[in-house]
């Protein structure tokens, strides 16, 4: 097991804070005018994804301090543990494989141990499974509609993907995703489609989410009352949990295993839905993008290595700059989903309290990620990022190729998106106080040449190390939720309550709601 360092007790934690009292007017304006080679300095290619540095608020003496922060705190022998398949989970004693769901077929480098070859041959019979049955619904014209019914990681993974691959999806079907437990969603999306048309796919890898257990049983009751015969055939199992799917009548169920978290799911059979609406050939370079991205966090050094660099500045942003939020800027209307499924990744991941010995931490871990693609935000809460007093920072994300015509629209985006960078760098020191921008306000640049299977699936692999990263330096476990669990049992407590109304341990407030909810609902 990996030896276990609390960031806030190790040299480089306290070199940090020095720097950062020495650095308190770091501009950014003035680092370029010292290093004109800045940009060549703090920008990095990795496999897909290129993303500027240059604009963060950091030097070379805080980042190679940061490298110190993860060598002193092991960060590099925890990803080596991660790679092994050891519990890295520790508190649900799990390894976390989501990264030999994407390892290719023969020759891995370097070779797996025994016993994740084992696995790794379920991983590829359950993917050759679910990839030929994905490209026998492509090939059924009597499937028009795919309904995915999943919440959480059994949602925004497919549901993010699917709309970001818009150009590669089929259009011989619609794609549909239910989610939420009002049935406002689940009504709207059954009113227009044909029960005998309609495939489901109930994706839960617990099966007992009340959420979408309830709209799976919603969904079943619809089939047969609006005249759906054969059950077996349009509603399939997406699970880690294989008896429950049984129980629930489903016959088709393409498995998982405990070892993959909900919110690194889209990998496994949770990405039916991705892999039905692009084939099985762009599934697997989906994999295959993210499989060059987990090769690129093994083995770049330290320097080059994106995904660490990128856990250490959000570290450096969140514990010495007291950074409390991130905006994610898309400027691909495609990539709409994408602040939302990083929200899952990285808030349900790190935003924990306490280490992994179970002691209060004195620092603060995951900061809030919220976005909206551009140039929509810019004419919305832009004006908070440029004004406003806290200071967020942005990170943009470009295609360089777009999947249509319109070049002088491309440009447009293009040119919003790098104006946007530069102003909060630049600001405007203008006379009139409310046109002033402070500027040396931060952002980083992320460039994909084009928008495909492939570079999806490197980004969403360099997110999820580099959520990895952060965890791993906080010192935290990134790969349990507990967190979720309280208000869930509360739910259940109430909704006993709800029917009978003995209102037992219930505080005055929720009393009162509920018995004005339910006063108003009869
Ligand atoms: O409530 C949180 C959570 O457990 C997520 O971690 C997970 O992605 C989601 O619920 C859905 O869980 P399941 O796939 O088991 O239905």
């Amino acid at each position: 097991m990996t030896l276990f360092k609390r960031c806030d007790q190790v040299a480089a934690w306290r070199k940090l804070l020095e720097l950062r009292d020495a650095k308190s007017s770091f501009n950014l304006s003035s680092a370029f005018a010292d290093n004109p080679y800045r940009f060549e300095h703090f920008s990095a290619q990795a496999p897909h994804v290129f993303i500027d540095l240059s604009k963060c608020m950091w030097d070379e003496e805080v980042q190679s301090a940061l490298l110190d922060l993860a060598e002193q705190t092991h960060v590099l022998d925890l990803r080596d543990a991660l790679f092994r398949g050891e519990s890295v989970n520790t508190t649900e004693q799990r390894p976390a494989m989501h990264w030999l769901l994407r390892a290719p077929g023969a020759g891995s480098n370097p070779p797996l141990s025994a016993h994740l070859w084992g696995l790794h041959k379920e991983v590829l019979n359950t993917r050759e499974a679910f990839l030929n049955f994905a490209e026998q619904v492509r090939a059924d014209p009597a499937i028009t509609d795919v309904v995915n019914i999943g919440i959480g990681g059994s949602d925004l993974g497919p549901q993010m993907a699917v709309k970001a691959l818009a150009e590669f999806v089929t259009p011989s079907k619609r794609f549909h995703f239910v989610s939420n437990i009002d049935a406002h969603e689940i009504e709207g999306v059954l009113s227009a489609l044909d029960p005998n048309k309609t495939l489901f796919l109930v994706c839960s890898k617990s099966f007992t989410t009340i959420e979408t257990m309830t709209n799976a049983l919603t969904a079943r009751h619809w089939f047969q009352a609006h005249g759906g015969t054969n059950i077996e055939r349009h509603f399939v199992g997406l699970t880690s949990n294989t008896v429950l799917a049984k129980e629930f009548g489903i016959e088709t169920t393409f498995g998982f295993w405990d070892w993959v978290g909900g919110r690194y799911s889209v990998w496994s059979s949770i990405g039916l839905a991705v892999a039905i609406a692009i084939g099985a050939q762009a599934f697997n370079s989906f994999l295959q993008g993210a499989h060059e991205m987990d090769e690129h966090f093994k083995t770049a050094t330290p320097r080059e290595n994106l995904p660490l660099k990128l856990g250490l500045l959000d570290v450096w942003y969140r514990n010495f700059l007291h950074y409390k939020s991130r905006n994610i800027a898309p400027y691909h209307s495609a990539l709409a989903r994408l602040p939302a499924y990083w929200q899952q990744l990285d808030m349900e991941s790190n935003g924990k309290s306490v280490d992994k010995e179970s002691q209060s931490l004195s620092y603060a871990t995951s900061s809030v990620l919220w976005g909206e693609p551009g140039t929509n935000g810019q004419h919305a809460f832009f004006q908070m990022l440029h004004q406003g007093t806290d200071v967020i920072p942005v990170e943009f994300l470009v295609v360089k190729t777009p999947s249509h015509n319109h070049l002088k629209h491309h440009e447009l985006l293009l040119a919003n998106a790098l104006a946007q960078a530069q102003a909060f760098m630049v600001g405007d020191n203008n006379t009139n106080r409310a046109r002033y921008f402070p500027g040396n306000r931060p952002s980083l640049f992320t460039v994909l040449e084009r928008l495909t299977p492939a570079s999806l699936g490197a980004l969403i692999a360099l997110s999820e190390h580099r959520t990895f990263v952060a965890g791993a330096v906080w010192g935290i476990n990134s790969f349990d939720q507990y967190g979720v669990e309280l208000g869930k049992t509360l739910t259940l407590n109430i909704m006993k309550q709800y029917a009978n109304a003995e209102f037992k341990e219930m505080d005055p407030s929720t009393q009162g709601l509920l018995l004005k909810l339910r006063k108003s609902s009869t």
